[in-house]
This record gives structure tokens, C-alpha cells and sequence, in this order.
């Protein structure tokens, strides 16, 4: 090359160039140099006395080994410029003639993407070596794996390096129930699925069983080429075990309640049909007493006596002394078992009456059990009445009347055997209360009346025991008694019974020997009124 060539292609480096001699003295600098330093004369100037003062101490040394060596030395400098770090590469080579070529190159945007580079990929080996969650890369066929994170080895309980040899191996670790649904999931992120998340179970080295969840992607570039693939997995372990004894306790939980429910429907049953049970046997006991004293015994020795004389009757009804008396005889019997018969179908129809109600009952536990209440049209003063009967015989027992102030009420739409039972437990509940209380003072009402906004109101007042401020909070509660043979189960099933029916039954008492009223409100539904 010419000088003259050599000097053009000086002339045209884009770096900023110099032409040194063994001091370091510019003899020559190019375009790029002169735009850099604009204005300033550089030939002349000693490089080394230049602004780069912290270079220039080095620089005399390395002119002399670049000089003896025949080699180029590069040296990097870092400064501040305009208050930002700048990095600047100088690159000294030799020339013919003792003299030195000096290249300076401005690398300050290289070096700070290496260093953001470095940093980046600290960052990214603090994260993979602290997170509990492991994470995986793979090709895009899945075939290779590129990056298994540390944490593999604290879920898998085995090295990572098995499977950057052994791609197919992670297969072999998931235990023999899950694999064949796990491996089908994560053959669907090689083709439309973009992305899984799956849970399985995977077996340890030692043979304990870990639960995983893996979320997996597809990575694509700015073209939508998959590029790989990478996966999360979290050790949910603990997670699943938490669910299963939740699940267990959950079930455990039902099935206690599912047999409280069986046992409550059964107290239920077992109460309110023992309730009428009572006038029920006494009913049957008066049809039984009543038939095995029943005239129609004497019917039978006159028929026998007829029939004994069947040849010549005429003469035995005129002449005989029996025979003349058996006309009468079989008046007087006619007479009474007329009387008789009225009486046991007067006892069969409460009979018939009590077995009805035992039959509600039943069926409204069964309504507990899924069916909804039957409702009827129901005449309230009759379920009032229908009431005491039941109690009949308790009443009789305490020597209790019961006065009734009742309303012209229309005829309603009611649950009848739900008003019913409410009624049987009240009125019972207020004669017990009545024991102790003097004869005269013995005393019930029921009152029966409409309230405000469409409502009926059914009270049963006592004059008893009545009931203390503290008693009064927790009388309706399951269980709750204070009778040496009560089972706290009435009340709690009536006002049940009143909610199921939206109503309300409530309370008032003035406290201990003021007595109690007792007030159930219903929605009133008439159905025509009474005249
Ligand atoms: N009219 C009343 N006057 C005073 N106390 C009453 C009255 N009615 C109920 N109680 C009190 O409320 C308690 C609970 O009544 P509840 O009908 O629920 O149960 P019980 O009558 O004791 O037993 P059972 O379950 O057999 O009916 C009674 O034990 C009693 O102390
Ligand atoms: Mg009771």
C-alpha cells in the first residue's frame, strides 16, 4: 500500500485515530479524532498529557512494549463523562519508523449491555437457586432438556443432571395411576395446547410419595415460533394432605349432623305421636270395656231361649212366665245397645281422630325429610278444640280448665298438623305448669284472634309456675328442661315448626309465679269467612 492509500484509509476510520511517536507526541489524527476534539490542535500535543490523565501514566509504558514486542495493546478505560460512567478501548499498534498507531473506541454501550447481561443472569441464579418452585426448559419436540432448576432436587429427592441425560426419565418418576393421564396432558403442549397446568404424584427416591403441580407454556418468539417450552412446579403436598383431612372431616361432619338429623326427626316423632298416643289407648280401652260389658249378651240368651221353644212360641210368649216377660226384655236390650253403640261411635271417631293425627305427625317428619308441609284448609277454631282433646286426659290428671276466647276466624289455609302439634305441646306444657297452683287458680285460655297484617295469633296462658328472666333466653333451646321427666324437646320443635310455616312463636312471662303466654303468629291465608 502506497502512503498515500495507507494515509486514506487513516483518514477514513470511523474511530478516532492518531499517529503517535515513541513519546506519544501526535504527529498526525483523522477526521473522526478532529470531530471528537473539535477546535483543538492536536498535533503536538503529548496524548498522554491529553484529558485522560488516569490513562496517561500508563501510557509510556505500553508505547515501549508495543514498540520492542512489534504486538498491539489494548487498554480499557473507564471515566465519567458528563457525570455518566463512559467506557473508552485503546487499541495502540505498531508502525514502521519507531512511530505508533493509536485507535480509541467509545464501548460504552457494549459494556453496559454486558454488564446488564451479567447482572441479568446473576439475578436469574439467585432466583432458580432460592425459589422453593422448580422450573424446567424444553425444546420445542420436548425431546431435550435445556434447564432443570436446583429446586428439582429438593421436590424429586434426585439430581437434575438425570434428566438433562435421560429426557424420558421424568416419566418414570410419577407414580404408575397418574402417569398415563399426566403424560397424555403434557403431549398436548407440543400441539394446540399453549398452555397446561396439571397435579400429580410423583415417588421419591426414598419412597415417599409428593404431590406436584405444574404449570407449563409454549415460549414463541416475536413471530410465533415456538422457541421452547418451560414449566413451574410447586410442591403442593402439604396443600393436598390439608385437603384431604379437611375433605375426611368434612364428611365425618356430615354424617354426625346426617345422624343428629335422624335422631332429632326420630325424638320428634317418638314425642308428638306419644302425646296423643295417651288419648288414643284411653279411647281404646272405653271400646274394649264397653264390648266386654255389652248387653248384647242377654240379646243372645233371649234369641237362645226363642229358638229353644221355635215349635210352639206362641203358646211359650202367652203362657209362660219367661216367656211372657221376653218382649220386654228385648225392648230394654234394644234400648241399650242403641245407647251402647252411640257411645263407641262417639270413642271410635276420637280414636279415629287421635290415629289421624298420629298419621300427620308421621307424615310431617317425613316432610322434614325433603317434602314440603301439607297444607289445607283448616277451620282454627277446630284445631283448638281437637288440641285440649288430645290433652284430655293430662287436663283431667292436673284437674285444669281451659277457657277458650275465640274469634269468628275465616277459614285458612294452614299446615294442620304443624298448628296442631304446636298447640298439644302448649297446652300440655301450661297444665304441667299448673300442678302446683290451687285448684281454683287451675286455669288455661286459648285464645284464638286475627292479628295486624293478615295474620291469626293462637295464645295458650297459664297461670302457673311461670318463668324465671334467665330461663326465658334459652326455653326454646334443644334439650333445655326443667321437669324431672321432660325431655326440653316440645318447644324446640314448635318453634321450628312455627318458622317452617313462616310464623313466629314467642314467649312472655312476668317471671317466677306470674305464669306464661305462649303466642304462635301465622300468616293468615282465609279461604271464606264464617258466618
Ligand atoms: N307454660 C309454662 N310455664 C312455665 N314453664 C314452662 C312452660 N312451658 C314450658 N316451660 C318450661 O320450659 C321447659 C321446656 O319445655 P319443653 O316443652 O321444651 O320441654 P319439657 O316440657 O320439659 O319436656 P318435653 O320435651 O317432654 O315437652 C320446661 O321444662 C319448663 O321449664
Ligand atoms: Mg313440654
Amino acid at each position: 500500500m502506497s502512503r498515500l492509500e495507507q494515509r486514506a484509509v487513516f483518514q477514513a476510520l470511523p474511530d478516532p485515530a492518531f499517529r503517535l511517536d515513541r513519546q506519544g507526541t501526535v504527529l498526525d489524527s483523522n477526521a473522526a479524532a478532529e470531530a471528537a476534539w473539535p477546535g483543538a490542535s492536536l498535533k503536538g500535543l503529548r496524548i498522554q498529557d491529553s484529558r485522560l490523565p488516569a490513562l496517561g501514566g500508563q501510557l509510556p509504558d505500553a508505547f515501549e512494549r508495543v514498540l520492542a514486542q512489534r504486538i498491539v495493546v489494548t487498554i480499557e478505560h473507564e471515566s465519567l463523562v458528563a457525570g455518566r460512567p463512559a467506557h473508552h478501548e485503546f487499541r495502540l499498534a505498531p508502525l514502521p519508523g519507531e512511530e505508533l498507531l493509536l485507535l480509541i473506541r467509545d464501548v460504552t454501550e457494549c459494556r453496559q449491555s454486558d454488564k446488564a447481561l451479567r447482572e441479568s443472569d446473576a439475578q436469574f441464579r439467585v432466583v432458580t437457586q432460592n425459589i422453593t418452585d422448580a422450573f424446567w426448559i424444553r425444546s420445542p419436540d420436548m425431546r431435550e432438556v435445556r434447564y432443570v432448576s436446583p429446586a428439582f432436587e429438593k421436590i424429586w429427592g434426585r439430581p437434575a443432571s438425570f434428566l438433562y441425560g435421560n429426557p424420558h426419565l421424568w416419566a418414570d418418576f410419577i407414580v404408575p395411576e397418574d402417569r398415563e393421564y399426566v403424560v397424555r396432558t403434557f403431549s398436548g403442549l407440543t400441539g394446540d395446547a399453549r398452555t397446561l397446568d396439571v397435579e400429580y404424584r410423583i415417588a421419591r427416591p426414598d419412597g415417599e410419595i409428593r404431590w406436584v403441580r405444574v404449570r407449563g407454556f409454549q415460549v414463541r418468539d416475536a413471530r410465533d415460533e415456538l422457541v421452547c417450552h418451560t414449566g413451574i412446579v410447586t410442591d403442593v403436598t402439604e396443600r393436598k394432605l390439608a385437603q384431604a383431612e379437611l375433605d375426611a372431616a368434612h364428611k365425618q361432619l356430615m354424617d354426625a349432623s346426617r345422624r343428629a338429623g335422624m335422631a332429632e326427626i326420630a325424638t320428634n316423632v317418638l314425642h308428638n305421636v306419644g302425646n296423643i298416643l295417651n288419648s288414643v289407648t284411653v279411647s281404646a280401652g272405653l271400646v274394649r270395656g264397653a264390648l266386654r260389658t255389652s248387653r248384647a249378651q242377654g240379646l243372645k240368651r233371649a234369641v237362645q231361649m226363642l229358638d229353644d221353644h221355635a215349635d210352639r212360641l206362641g203358646e211359650f210368649l202367652l203362657g209362660d212366665e219367661k216367656g211372657r216377660m221376653l218382649p220386654g226384655y228385648l225392648r230394654d236390650i234394644s234400648l241399650a245397645l242403641r245407647q251402647e253403640q252411640e257411645e263407641m261411635i262417639t270413642e271410635l271417631e276420637q280414636l279415629g281422630r287421635g290415629i289421624d293425627h298420629i298419621r300427620q305427625v308421621v307424615t310431617m317428619q317425613q316432610s322434614y325429610a325433603g317434602r314440603a308441609g301439607v297444607v289445607t284448609a283448616v277451620r282454627i277454631n277446630d284445631l283448638v278444640e281437637d288440641a285440649v282433646r288430645i290433652n284430655g286426659q293430662k287436663l283431667e290428671r292436673d284437674q285444669v280448665s281451659v277457657v277458650r276466647e275465640l274469634a269468628s276466624l275465616p277459614k285458612a289455609r294452614l299446615d294442620r298438623a304443624r298448628v296442631l302439634q304446636v298447640l298439644v305441646n302448649l297446652i300440655g306444657n301450661a297444665s304441667e305448669a299448673l300442678r302446683t297452683s290451687p285448684p281454683e287458680a287451675r286455669r288455661i285460655t286459648v285464645r284464638a284472634e286475627e292479628g295486624a297484617g293478615r295474620r291469626v295469633r293462637l295464645s295458650v296462658q297459664d297461670e302457673g309456675e311461670g318463668i324465671s328472666a334467665v330461663n326465658l333466653t334459652r326455653i326454646f333451646a334443644h334439650g333445655f328442661t326443667t321437669r324431672k321427666h321432660g325431655h326440653g324437646f316440645g318447644l324446640h320443635s314448635c318453634a321450628q315448626a312455627a318458622a317452617e310455616m313462616n310464623g313466629t312463636l314467642t314467649v312472655h312471662s312476668d317471671g317466677p309465679g306470674h305464669g306464661a303466654t305462649f303466642t304462635l303468629e301465622l300468616p293468615l291465608e282465609p279461604i271464606e269467612t264464617l258466618t
